[in-house]
């Protein structure tokens, strides 16, 4: 019996090439003449929560479009899963459990907060007309379970009373909160966060890294990008560090915060 149990998790192991849910190797881009992102690299292993920092026009967010190909690379590979991602867009590449949010929360502020939690859902039967035509009542259990999907993860991060109010009636971090909560409504993987904490209060601030370490612990990884230093220090196992476009360091916070050109990069720009 005992090897029965066991037989699962090895067989997990054994599928999985490598022990990073992302890995991207070589990433270029230009914008004209301006290199935004020059042979970047990065990994973020299963169930970690990795950071990625560097000065203000370091690359940083143009090397997330990159990875969700917001934005098609002019070099560069990338592995989600264990399987290459370039070709797929990005609502392809949110069905696979890899998602973002932006450094400008993307939501929409004429509708609901419960209505924007919907327009997270991918994947649904009523996206073809056809579909429509055919499966109604499949539709609507759908989209009931999808109602309580939301209500619940709403529930979860504190904004449940807001459900019916206008998205654009929330406050700046309550609109990243509602982003991040969105991003639940996919099953994700793996979550970028491109500034979460930015123009967020404190208390705010407290309760996202809560959230997120809650959620990591339900088996999601997470890349973050962050000036917020404590932020990235206190959640954070590996960070990588950019700058002009390329790999500067990466390591352990505590091998980061000493690291000599971590602080002159930081200095000089
Ligand atoms: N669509 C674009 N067209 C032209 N230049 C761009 C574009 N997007 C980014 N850039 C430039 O590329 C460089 C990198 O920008 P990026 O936004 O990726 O930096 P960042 O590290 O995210 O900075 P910040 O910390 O301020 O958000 C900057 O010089 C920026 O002006
Ligand atoms: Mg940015």
């Amino acid at each position: 019996m005992t090897s029965l149990s066991i037989e699962p998790m090895e067989q997990q192991n054994r599928s999985r090439l490598s022990d990073s849910i992302l890995m991207a190797n070589n990433l270029s881009k230009s914008f004209g003449g301006l290199k935004a992102v020059n042979n970047a690299s990065i990994e973020v292993k299963y169930n970690s929560i990795t950071g990625l920092i560097g000065p203000n026009g370091a690359g940083k967010s143009t090397l997330f479009n990159l990875l969700s190909n917001f934005l098609k690379a002019d070099t560069g590979k990338v592995l989600f899963d264990g399987k290459p991602i370039e070709n797929l867009n990005p609502h392809q590449i949110a069905r696979q459990g890899f998602i973002r949010t932006f450094q400008v929360a993307r939501v929409l502020s004429r509708l609901t907060v419960l209505e924007n939690m919907l327009l997270g859902r991918q994947n649904q039967t009523g996206e073809n007309l056809l579909s429509v035509i055919v499966n109604q009542g499949k539709i609507r259990q759908e989209e009931k379970e999808n109602r309580a999907k939301a209500m619940n993860i709403l529930e979860s991060v504190g904004l449940a009373e807001k459900a019916y109010d206008y998205a654009g009636a929330l406050s700046g971090g309550q609109r990243k909160l509602l982003e991040m909560a969105r991003t639940l409504m996919t099953n994700p993987k793996l979550i970028l966060l491109d500034e979460p904490a930015a123009g967020v209060n404190p208390t705010l601030i407290n309760q996202i890294c809560e959230h997120i370490v809650n959620w990591n612990q339900q088996g999601i990884s997470f890349l973050i990008i962050e000036h917020n230093m404590d932020m990235i220090m206190s959640l954070c196992s590996h960070v990588w560090v950019l700058a002009e476009g390329t790999n500067l360091a990466d390591g352990t916070p505590d091998k980061i915060q000493s690291d000599e050109r971590v602080l002159e990069a930081y200095l000089g720009g």
